[in-house]
């Protein structure tokens, strides 16, 4: 029995197996119904009591050790297996998802980052405004059509508070609380009730600039605009004005920049070979006085323009319900674009 005990443990000890099937052929022949151990055991019992005492301690012993040495393997192997069968070191790396700058932040930036190396200054003001700086301060007649609830949202009527229809509100309330010079950009949501088509939605965003100053005359507006049209659409865009009306500047203007079809005539500048970008003017003294800033001492020119259009142009965007449906296969085409 003695030389047998030694045997098994001999080649307990000398087996080394190196996969999982191996390792279980080695508990099997040592430990299964019919394995040596457990032969082993069945002489035992056949011992005399004296006997027994000393042998069962030594039998115990190996079957300690063979289960030992089985776990230890195991784990040893399938932390082998899960390093070097599972893991394909040659598959790519889980990509990061990055999110990208919505195009109307991007806009946004961009322009303000050019009138900002002209010395404006970014100004805010409240999206729920009421009648005078919307409206009234800024020259509106009574029965101008804006004052319909037909075309702005009114949150009361008498005291009228609304959702602006226009960021030229933060112009007024930058006057008020501003000796001049003044020179700044007002970026900001605003609000019409307007349908919702491919061509205007009911919210959308527009950038107001203003500048009030003595001696500011209708050659810096332009000279101004020119720069801001060459910086935003490129070194050969030419700029053109065209008269217009807005109850808050005298004289008024459009401007137009050159399309991209250099006059060739595109669907984009529909065949014209202009795209129309902002309405502009000089501040009218009605305004300035409104504000309390002298109209005989200081004059001011103003511009205002919708984001969404500037995108539009500069993207080629097709339908302005696009920027609001946070459709990732859209958003995603602006990725990378750090500003
Ligand atoms: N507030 C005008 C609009 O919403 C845009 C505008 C035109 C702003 C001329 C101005 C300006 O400051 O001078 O259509």
């Amino acid at each position: 029995m003695d030389s047998k005990i030694e045997q098994a443990f001999e080649k307990a000890r000398s087996f080394k197996p190196s996969s999982p099937d191996e390792l279980e052929r080695y508990r099997i022949e040592l430990l299964g119904k019919k394995g040596i151990i457990t032969e082993l055991f069945n002489d035992f019992k056949k011992l005399s009591p004296s006997e027994k005492k000393r042998t069962g301690r030594i039998l115990n012993d190996l079957k300690n050790y063979v289960q030992q040495k089985i776990q230890t393997i195991g784990r040893e192997l399938s932390e082998k297996d899960h390093y070097t069968y599972n893991i394909d070191l040659t598959l790519p790396a889980n990509q990061l998802q990055l999110g990208s700058r919505h195009p109307i932040s991007i806009v946004r930036n961009e322009i303000i980052e050019v009138f900002a190396r002209l010395g404006f200054t970014i100004s805010e003001g409240p999206e729920i405004e009421d009648d005078w700086h919307v409206f009234s301060a800024l020259n509106f007649p009574l029965e101008h059509p804006a004052r319909d609830m037909q075309d702005t949202f009114f949150i009361t009527r008498d005291p009228d508070i609304l959702l602006r229809t226009h960021t030229s509100s933060v112009q007024v309330r930058v006057m008020e609380n501003t000796s001049p010079p003044i020179r700044t950009i007002s970026p900001g949501r605003v609000f019409r009730n307007e349908a919702i088509s491919a061509r205007s939605h009911c919210i959308f965003h527009q950038i107001e600039g203003l500048y009030v100053d003595k001696n500011v005359s209708f050659a810096d507006l332009k000279q101004t605009l020119e720069y801001f049209a060459r910086e935003l659409f490129g070194e050969e865009t030419k700029i053109r004005l065209r008269p217009s009306f807005f109850p808050f500047t005298e004289p008024s203007g459009e401007m137009d920049v050159s399309c991209r079809c250099r006059g060739e005539g595109c669907r984009l500048c529909k065949y014209t070979g202009w795209l129309e970008v902002l309405g502009c003017g000089m501040v009218d003294p009605n305004v300035l006085a409104s504000c309390k800033i002298d109209p005989q001492v200081y004059t001011g020119f103003a511009f205002g323009m919708g984001i969404e259009r500037i995108a539009l142009l500069k993207y080629d965007i097709k339908d302005i319900r696009m920027y609001f449906e946070n459709d990732i296969r859209f958003l995603n085409q602006f990725s990378g674009t750090l500003q």
